[in-house]
């Protein structure tokens, strides 16, 4: 088998290829060469790539973080318990006077849900049916489950927003809005 050297054109010049003009590296007449330089292209070709997937993934972490530091939101007392009957429910505004409508829902002796009140499809507000477990959206019948507030049926595809809550000395606090995307 010929040394690969064997099979280099000598160029007109007589010089070494290394010291060959630049239009004659990227444009090679011989095979060995021609392997070297599509080599050295996919090498390149597989770094830009790397660095592209991680500055994207780099991208979702900071996203990620900016999210979560928006979520955090000061608390606040929303209602005393006594004062929202089982299976009642009420408006408030949530984390600022200006904020969107929020809906608070008791569900039994010890369980509270909230969400924001606007339908994820047109923004109709949606209404509280606690025997049946949902929360309806009276435009065009969407439907979301009472315990997630996920989309059961209809138009709406999204989740509502759920406000997190605690109960603390006989006061339901709102801590903050987690978000959801599914
Ligand atoms: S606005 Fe709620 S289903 Fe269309």
């Amino acid at each position: 088998m010929d040394n690969e050297y064997d099979q280099l054109t000598v160029p007109p010049d007589g010089r070494s290829p290394a010291e060959q003009p630049r239009w004659r590296q990227d444009f090679p007449i011989d095979w060995p060469q021609d392997e070297y330089l599509t080599r050295r292209e996919f090498i390149k070709f597989l770094l830009l790539t790397s660095a592209a997937f991680s500055a994207g993934q780099l991208w979702f972490l900071v996203a990620d973080f900016l999210q979560q530091r928006e979520a955090a939101l000061p608390a606040e007392v929303i209602a005393r318990v006594e004062d929202v009957p089982i299976g009642g429910s009420l408006i408030f505004k949530y984390p600022a006077e200006n904020s969107p409508a929020r809906l608070l829902v008791r569900l039994d002796e010890e369980r509270f849900v909230a969400y924001e009140q606007q339908c994820t499809h047109l923004t109709c507000p949606v209404i509280p049916h606690v025997v049946e477990g949902e929360l309806h959206c009276p435009c065009h019948e969407g439907i979301f489950d009472m315990l997630t507030g996920r989309p059961l049926s209809g138009p709406p595809r999204r989740p509502l927003a759920r406000v997190t809550l605690a109960v603390r000395d006989g006061n339901v606090v709102a801590t903050g809005i987690e978000k959801r995307t599914v």
